[in-house]
């Protein structure tokens, strides 16, 4: 038979499989490309992480960054202390150290990587070590690294190992040819920024494990997250944290973004209840695999004047950060998050007022701090 006609043959019967979904017991799996590892020939991953009765045992990479202390928290209230690991390059401050376990973990080394997984018998993985968007800029090659190496060694291990997976992607996996006002779930993804293309590449990338190998990846789009007790590493939506500290101890705050720049947003509590709730929905009702998810959408501007409310002497000034400008103009305004109400009942609590308030009480003495009403 001529070498085309085999290869034809060969690209018919992988689509055939592809089409189907995924792959089955039946139907063994071969090893990954050009990836050095291997996933077993016999390897069924459709099979739970974990049965029903049991908690799942969790990893968190990356969980020194804004997010992952809190994570850890929410999910140590959920499945117990010991059951959730926190790891990251740095060294944790003293709090944390002893406020459960702790593991370095460079996702980098894959040996480590899998170590840590076996060792503790993980059975979900939450990945959150990542540039993100303004540092990634800084730092391209890292960036890369980072981002979409690691990744690979995360989809290798948790494919590998049975994983239920979480990567959060972001906003910024959208571009400025993208629909902006809303940003549905599905459409053109071209962004700008080394963050975004690593993160629309983990979506892909998850998805492709999933319909392949049966991995159980599941992704959601994040806003700019507001947190009140960590500070942000490095995003375009930083400024949406730093503003609450500077408008109490200084009276005012100089914006690195315009006033009219509006951006997707959400606090910290929204998240990570959202990702849990993702995490927990059964695996028939995700009609897919990656959504948007959303609460609320403002300017500069307009979180001032909700400011203003609570401390009346507040001033905002502008110096307008090109690097961070150029980013916040490629991304959505408001984001469609329809399909993550509808397949698993996402339902944000806060909008801009009760953050507002919440961010306030937070880092405020009482003599500043109006109560809400
Ligand atoms: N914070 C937000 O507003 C936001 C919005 C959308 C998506 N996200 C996503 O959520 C996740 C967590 O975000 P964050 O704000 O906590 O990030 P962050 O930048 O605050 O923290 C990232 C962590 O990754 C760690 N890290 C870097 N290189 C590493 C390596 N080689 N191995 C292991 N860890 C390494 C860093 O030490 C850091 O603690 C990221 O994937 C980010 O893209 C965050």
């Amino acid at each position: 038979m001529p070498v085309t006609r085999m290869l034809q043959q060969v690209a018919g019967q992988m689509l055939g499989r592809l089409a189907c979904g995924c792959w089955t017991a039946g139907q063994p799996l071969r090893f990954l490309g050009t990836s050095p590892r291997q996933i077993p020939a016999d390897a069924n991953f459709h099979c739970a992480s974990f049965s029903g009765t049991d908690q799942p045992r969790v990893l968190i990479t990356g969980g020194l960054g804004q997010l992952g202390v809190g994570l850890a928290n929410f999910l140590r209230k959920r499945f117990g202390k010991d059951n959730v690991i926190l790891s990251d390059i740095r060294k944790p401050p003293d709090h944390i150290f002893h406020s459960g376990p702790f593991i370095y973990s460079d996702i980098l080394d894959y040996k480590n990587l899998r170590e840590i997984v076996v060792n503790n018998r993980v059975t979900w993985l939450f990945h959150y070590s990542a540039l993100l968007s303004a540092v990634g800029e800084a730092n391209v090659s890292l960036a890369r690294a980072v981002n979409i190496t690691g990744l690979h060694n995360i989809l290798d291990v948790a494919a590998e190992h049975n994983l239920r997976l979480f990567v959060p992607s972001t906003i910024g996996a959208f571009g400025p040819t993208s629909p902006r006002n809303p940003t549905p779930d599905l459409c053109v993804q071209r962004p700008r920024t080394i963050y975004g293309v690593s993160k629309v590449h983990a979506e892909l990338m998850g998805e492709y494990y999933h319909y392949r190998y049966g991995l159980d990846f599941r992704c959601l789009r994040y806003p700019g997250i507001i947190s009140a007790d960590s500070q942000p590493g490095g995003g375009t939506t930083d400024y949406a944290v730093q503003i609450f500290h500077d408008a109490l101890k200084n009276g005012k705050f100089e914006c690195n973004l315009k006033p009219s720049t509006r951006l997707p947003m959400m606090y910290i509590d929204d998240c990570l209840r959202a990702t849990l709730e993702v995490m927990e929905a059964p695996a028939d009702s995700l009609s897919m695999r990656t959504y948007n998810v959303n609460a609320m959408s403002f300017t500069p501007e307009d979180l001032a004047q909700e400011v203003l409310k609570h401390v009346p002497e507040f001033q905002i000034t502008y110096n307008v950060d090109s690097v961070r400008q150029a980013i916040a103009d490629s991304w959505p305004m408001n984001f469609d998050d329809s399909n993550a109400r509808k397949d698993w009942g996402w339902k944000h609590d806060f909008d801009l007022p009760e953050l507002v308030t919440t961010m306030l009480n937070f880092h405020g003495s009482d003599t500043r701090v109006a109560q809400a009403n």
